[in-house]
């Protein structure tokens, strides 16, 4: 049977594509496939646009994405967030270029028609010219429908899915474990870095819950670590799991210890963290929070993979964009404390640069892995992507009725493509 894309074209039939423990290597490079990703995933579910503090105040906004699509984020005086289309009702130009910032109206500037942070059309310049005058109220750019959970903003292009909660479903528990790291201050994103890889998307969204390549590919990180610090980024083994958690949604746990940064407050500080706890000490904050801040500096011992485009992992948001089918933006976001103590949240950005960045002794090594498996997807058209890795999770660890399996199991993979699989074929 045929069936059509929502924007006319012909539907390619993926089902036979995805088996449960395989995927074919046509996903990584077929451009048709990618088409109907951004048609049948992207425009058609919830995608993680930006975290609450991007946007602080009235009339501040942050630049984002929707599949393809270029969006602004704003929030307006009533403390309303939208997600605005980055695209001038008049001839489409992009009506805002920058990152982040602070505006109450956005001009085009192309011929200046303006818009309120809520999208509206305020003015036309000349507007005479015009046989009937521009039915302002028709003009707005267009808005997505906009939910967040927890400090992260949620844009869809659909009326009529389920709303945010209801998709999150389980993942629900691990964000509010996630933003423990605010150690009592709220979350805030403290800075971004963007590079792009020569590879398909469904690489890195596989990544995020794959610890089996953690200490091959960065056997130069756990090099450049202390012992002690080593011994608790030595993942495999120690206990871990990764749990299937609905809608494509997974979570990997490498560091069982470190899930809820509340729990064994009373812990001696680790040694790595001496001179940090010694820096809060002398800042001023009691031995509460100090040992709070301390133990929540590091980041959570689990990554959190949100169907289709955000992981939170360990201490960052990485937030990944399809290009092209063989082409791949990626954003890592560091969070903190927000208000938080100076040295914390400045101890946060070392340990992000430490892994995350172009020196950092992580990204570029996941990146060269990233590359090498399209590079390699070249070859045997006929071949398939192997998923099916894992074993048992340890007794007691995931939610009862979970599909879970040990911390270096593919569990997380199976679950993004069975999700895969069922958009794509709906
Ligand atoms: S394209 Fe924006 S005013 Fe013309
Ligand atoms: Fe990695």
């Amino acid at each position: 049977m045929t069936t059509t894309t929502s924007r006319g074209g012909v539907a390619i039939d993926c089902g036979h594509l995805v088996r449960d423990d395989r995927v074919h290597t046509s996903l990584y490079k077929d451009p048709a496939i990618f088409d109907q990703e951004l048609d049948r995933i992207f425009r058609n579910t919830w995608v993680w646009v930006a975290h609450e503090s991007d946007v602080p105040k009235a009339n501040t906004f942050k630049t984002s994405w929707v599949g393809n699509q270029p969006v602004i984020v704003t929030r307006d005086k009533t403390d309303t967030i939208h997600v605005l289309l980055n695209r001038c009702r008049h001839r489409a130009a992009s009506v805002c270029e920058k990152k982040k910032g602070k505006s109450s109206v956005f001009v085009c500037p192309y011929h200046g028609w303006s818009y309120g942070v809520d999208g509206a059309l305020r003015k036309v310049p000349h507007a005479s010219g015009y046989q009937s005058e521009p039915e302002k109220a028709e003009l707005s750019l267009v808005s997505l429908r906009v939910e967040t959970y927890n400090g992260m903003i949620f844009a869809t292009f659909k009326d009529d899915i389920e709303p945010l909660v209801d998709f999150l479903g389980p993942a629900k528990k691990w964000i509010d474990l996630f933003m423990k790291q605010g150690a009592g201050f709220g979350v805030k994103t403290l800075g971004e870095h963007k590079f792009r890889f020569p590879g398909n998307w469904k690489i890195q969204l596989e990544n995020t819950t794959d610890a089996y390549h953690f200490p091959i590919v960065h056997k130069t990180f756990l090099d450049s670590l202390d012992a002690e610090t080593e011994n608790i980024f030595d993942v495999l083994g120690h206990g871990g799991w990764v749990e299937n958690l609905g809608n494509g949604h997974s979570v990997m746990v490498m560091i069982p210890d470190l899930i809820d940064l509340e729990d064994n407050l009373d812990a001696p500080i680790p040694d790595r963290f001496a001179d940090l706890a010694a820096e809060l000490v002398a800042e001023g904050h009691d031995d509460a929070t100090v040992r709070k801040v301390v133990r929540a500096v590091g980041g959570t011992g689990f990554n959190l993979n949100l169907f289709p485009n955000v992981a939170c992992s360990m201490a960052f948001f990485r937030v990944l964009r399809p290009v092209a089918v063989d082409e791949t933006e990626i954003t890592h976001v560091a969070i903190g404390m927000d208000e938080g103590p100076v040295a914390g949240n400045r101890m946060r950005l070392r340990l992000h640069e430490h892994f995350q960045g172009p020196m950092g002794f992580g990204t570029p090594d996941d990146a060269e892995g990233w590359e090498r498996v399209q590079r390699g997807a070249a070859a045997g058209d006929d071949l398939w992507i192997m998923v099916n890795r894992g074993v048992d999770a340890p007794e007691g660890a995931a939610e009862a009725g979970h599909d879970a399996g040990d911390v270096s199991a593919e569990t997380g993979m199976r679950a993004a493509y069975q999700q895969w699989k069922r958009m794509m074929t709906a």
